[in-house]
């Protein structure tokens, strides 16, 4: 499978075929600014929150592509009230999709859409394809929830924030890794801004004394995992 990073906690997983992006905002973030939202391609949009700094080009990038947008139905509701259509409102639990299997699983966060609309509960997901399975948690605190992933089979890597503050640190991505069962982690929702801002080479050591690797492409850059 292949990642793309845009920045944030945005990244596109080519997997089965089909280019599903996640939680797109670039336009709003100085460190992106390289990245031309025109040019982003994308077959289906996967959305775990209402965030603004989880769906701010949302709506821009969903018209340009066309893609299907997935996501707790109150913020597909939303979504929908922004004038686009083309979207599946599910809930926490297992959907079959057009490229395999979505899950919906527990994120221990909050989530209202931008105009202070009740945005569900907040998510991660489980993505499975014939290509194998990965994990985004979303944004969350290290949470015993994350003990139950490895029961949805192997995943060959997973994403996880590590900025701290709004969510887990890089030590507690070290112990989601470990209750998901996931050498790989890719880290997302680190230094967009000063409160998130960490020690990247504290970081990826730290990840390495437990046995297992932190990638942190670059924005723009992709990787084949
Ligand atoms: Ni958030
Ligand atoms: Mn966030």
């Amino acid at each position: 499978m292949k990642l793309t990073f845009y920045g944030h906690a945005c990244f596109m997983v080519e997997t089965a075929g089909k280019k599903l992006l996640f939680d797109p905002f670039i336009s709003g973030n100085d460190k992106a600014k390289d990245i031309d939202i025109q040019s982003i391609e994308a077959d289906f949009i996967l959305i775990s929150h209402g965030h603004g700094d989880h769906i701010a080009d949302l709506v821009t990038i969903a018209k340009n592509t066309g893609a299907t947008v997935i996501g707790m139905l109150e913020v597909t509701n939303w979504i929908e009230k922004q004038g686009y259509d083309k979207v599946v409102g599910m809930n926490l639990g297992l959907m079959q999709a057009e490229f395999g299997s979505v899950r919906m699983v527990p994120a221990q966060h909050s989530s209202s859409l931008p105009d202070g609309s009740y945005g569900g509960n907040p998510a991660g997901f489980v993505v499975t394809t014939a290509d194998g399975s990965f994990y985004y948690s979303g944004d969350t605190c290290l949470t015993m929830d994350m003990q139950l992933i490895p029961r949805y089979g192997k995943m060959a890597f997973a994403i996880m924030p590590i900025g701290g503050h709004f969510t887990m640190n890089p030590d507690d991505a070290v112990i989601a890794a470990e209750f998901a069962q996931c050498d790989k982690v890719v880290g997302v929702h680190y230094d967009t801004w000063p409160p998130i801002a960490i020690d990247t080479e504290k970081a990826q050591k730290a990840f390495a004394d437990a046995g297992r690797t932190l990638m942190l492409p670059g924005i723009g850059e992709t990787i084949t995992i």
